[in-house]
């Protein structure tokens, strides 16, 4: 029995801006995502902190948030089989210096802050995200 799953992604700041977002969302359609919600924002400072709240304490925080409030962003919740770890794969590595050939952070992510796009990491963190951005998510 194929059990599915939905994840929270978004195109982040720097691949609006470089105009790739159709093509990572064709990579989503091609990898069999079924893309539930989709909704192209410009996260507000206070959006961008209680997302990225878990690392509060670190010392990229700032820098984190100042970009992901620098242009607009495309949210998306995604479904299919093992969602979670399927989009994490097509990412790649967080620090597009360490992602294998073919992934999107190694196509388009420039650095470890500017890494193209953004994946829940676990089942509890994906209902929190989706739940921030998509409430009215069944
Ligand atoms: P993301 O998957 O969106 O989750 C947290 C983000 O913090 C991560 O991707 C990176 O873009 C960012 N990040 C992690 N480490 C650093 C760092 N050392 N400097 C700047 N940004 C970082």
């Amino acid at each position: 029995m194929i059990t599915n799953e939905t994840t929270f992604a978004i195109i982040k700041p720097d691949a609006v801006q470089d105009n790739i977002a159709g093509f990572i969302i064709y990579l989503i359609e091609l990898n069999k995502f079924k893309i539930l919600e989709l909704k192209k924002v410009q996260l507000t400072r206070k959006e961008a902190e209680e997302f990225y709240d878990i690392h509060k304490d670190r010392p990229f925080f700032n820098e984190l948030v100042e970009y992901m409030i620098s242009g607009p962003v495309i949210l998306m919740a995604l479904e299919r089989e093992n969602a979670i770890n399927a989009w994490r794969e097509l990412m790649g590595a967080t620090d597009p210096k360490n992602a294998a050939m073919g992934t999107i952070r190694k196509m388009f992510g420039k650095s470890i802050g500017s890494n193209a796009t953004h994946g829940s990491d676990s089942p509890e963190t994906a209902k929190r995200e989706l739940g921030i951005f998509f409430p009215n998510l069944k």
